[in-house]
């Protein structure tokens, strides 16, 4: 049975993307996505939650501080951590319109449309999925910090200030 129609954004308000992950930490194609959202949205928030099948490297306030340090240039976008609740409720709270989240390939649409059919049905929050770059295709948080702890050049795949998080926490 379909949700009542998500009304979380009446025509006379601006249009609110929300644009959730992990982000330990951001890279430049988390950003890439982000900056897509908010050339489509009046305001994109980025929210930094936890995925209990993940082990964190940064603390939430560090990916905090690095998502602000990497997207400062961009409009329309804010940053905030939330270490509870669903998805779903924030999106409401928020009246946010939709999701935004990007797709690198087959493995992150079969990762990702359960999630998107979940929340729409928890909240009628839609979801809507930007295509990655395709240089940014293979580029994933827990890889570069793999690269990244064993001595190896992440330059090119994350803001410098991350590059450097990054020396910093593996030195
Ligand atoms: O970057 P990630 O780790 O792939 O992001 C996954 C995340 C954090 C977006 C997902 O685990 C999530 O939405 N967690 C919040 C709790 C929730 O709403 N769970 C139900 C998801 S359908």
């Amino acid at each position: 049975m379909a949700p009542e129609k998500c009304d979380n954004a009446p025509q006379n308000l601006r249009r609110v993307a929300v644009c959730p992950g992990s982000y330990d930490p951001v890279t430049l194609g988390h950003v890439d996505v982000i900056s897509r959202a908010a050339d489509l949205f009046d305001q994109v928030i980025v929210v930094v939650l936890t995925n209990p099948d993940k082990k964190g490297l940064f603390s939430p306030q560090e990916r905090v501080d690095l998502l602000n340090g990497s997207l400062d240039s961009i409009r329309g976008v804010v940053v905030e951590h939330r270490d509870h609740g669903l998805l779903a409720d924030f999106c409401q709270e928020h009246r946010a319109s939709a999701i935004v989240k990007g797709l690198r390939g087959e493995q992150d649409y079969r990762y990702e449309v359960p999630m998107a059919h979940t929340n729409w049905h928890l909240s009628g929050v839609e979801t809507v999925f930007v295509q990655s770059k395709a240089e940014y295709g293979h580029v994933s948080s827990s890889l570069i910090k793999d690269v990244a702890r064993h001595g190896g050049d992440v330059s090119r795949w994350v803001p410098a200030t991350v590059a450097t998080a990054l020396a910093d926490k593996f030195s």
